[in-house]
């Protein structure tokens, strides 16, 4: 599904533009109207299915930016064309392309899940268009896939996760039962978590799996009350992470094995799971408590815009806006002046409500690790697991 816009009368304006910036000076046409072209901003995120909660809450992040910034980047106007894509990997290459080759967008922005998310890259890499992910982790992304004009705004998976094993060894924890969907995201999830764990002295005694997006836990959570481990991790998100939740307490394991995982099992669901996730602790690239004066006022705008507490995927979809602005600022608004756009993007501190941040050489955003704990109807932080942790290292990416 498609909501495009004006094409015909943008093609006109950017036809305009390109005249008025050859014939200024002497026939007087005014600079202003090479202004006027709209910059065409594809939004392709799930805005249904167990993801859509996400998708909305990135395409609120980004909008919010942009609003705090006039309406407008580098003096131009801002326009949206919107897929959702589901998060259904098979249909990735074709909804990118429809938003590429026949929405002509300028930049593309998307998307939540890791299997969409390499259709999108592929996509990406072939037509050049400039691309900010502000969500999906693909680890690829910022490896084997990265690319002078992807960038992402959010984490790579195994950087939310290593973190978490790496506090669970230090705290001596033995033995762990590691759950997820069987998918690129939940796989390298469970990866980074197992990486960090057996190095501190750990060992995972088993891995179990649901296909994406089941939520029949019930099974499972019978086999993890056999195998009785010290510690269960697992990657959930979105409508399944709440089900998750609600189900492990249900089962009555909840205070019997303690349950962690990367943030996502508990961001932007706290008001849906009663007290199911009260002390679940998680490590993630931002916590709700963080008290600083830049995310405290971005708390405040975002719930009042959209009558709702922001969560990690507001944020990323801000931070998504916040580059790009920084991007074509140094641009001034043309798009088609990639390298500076690249080059600024590349060079940028984020001011971002998660604290301050900046790419990778692999276009990976550099960030604290912090470690929360679930409070009321808070993602609270507790500590730093990691400072700034760089992940996977940047020089898996090479980049032609
Ligand atoms: C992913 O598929 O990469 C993914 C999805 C949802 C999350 C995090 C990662 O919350």
């Amino acid at each position: 599904m498609t909501q495009s816009s004006d094409r015909t009368r943008r093609e006109f304006l950017k036809t305009a533009a390109g005249g008025a910036v050859l014939a200024a000076g002497s026939l007087h046409i005014p600079f202003a109207l090479a202004e006027s072209a709209k910059i065409k901003v594809g939004l392709m995120l799930p805005y249904t299915g167990t993801f859509a909660q996400l998708g909305v809450a990135i395409t609120n992040g980004f909008k919010l930016a942009v609003q705090e910034n006039g309406g407008r980047i580098a003096g131009r106007e801002i326009e949206y064309a919107t897929v959702d894509d589901e998060s259904q990997p098979a249909k990735a290459v074709d909804n990118a392309k429809r938003l590429v080759d026949r929405e002509k967008v300028d930049v593309l922005v998307g998307t939540v899940h890791s299997g969409v998310q390499a259709g999108m890259v592929k996509v990406a890499r072939e037509s050049g268009v400039l691309h900010i992910i502000p969500n999906a982790g693909l680890d690829e992304a910022s490896t084997v896939m990265c690319a002078p004009n992807v960038f992402r705004s959010s984490f790579a998976n195994s950087q939310t996760s290593y973190p978490m094993g790496k506090v669970l060894a230090e705290r001596g924890v033995k033995t762990a039962v590691t759950l997820t969907w069987k998918y690129s995201a939940g796989e390298q999830s469970v990866g980074g978590f197992a990486e960090s764990f057996t190095k501190g002295g750990g060992k995972v005694v088993k891995q179990l799996w649901l296909p994406f997006p089941n939520v029949e836990f019930q099974p499972i959570l019978t086999e993890i009350a056999a195998l009785k481990p010290d510690a269960v991790y697992v990657f959930f998100a979105g409508g399944g992470a709440a089900k998750f939740l609600k189900d492990y307490q249900a089962s009555g394991l909840k205070g019997k094995i303690p349950l962690y995982g990367s943030g996502f099992l508990t961001d932007g669901i706290l008001e849906a799971v009663g007290d199911a996730a009260e002390g679940v602790e998680t490590t993630l690239h931002y916590g709700d408590s963080i008290e600083t004066p830049r995310n405290k006022s971005f708390r405040a705008s975002y719930a009042k815009a959209f009558s709702k507490e922001p969560d990690v995927y507001a944020v990323q979809g801000y931070d998504a806006g916040l580059l790009l602005i920084a991007g074509l600022n140094a641009a001034r608004g043309d798009i088609s002046k990639k390298k500076d756009i690249i080059n600024a993007m590349e060079k940028v501190e984020i001011d971002s409500p998660r604290g301050k941040w900046r790419m990778s050489s692999a276009h990976n955003p550099v960030q604290d690790m912090y470690l929360r704990k679930v409070v009321g109807k808070e993602n609270k932080v507790t500590g730093v697991a990691i400072k700034a942790l760089d992940w996977p290292p940047a020089d898996r990416c090479k980049m032609g």
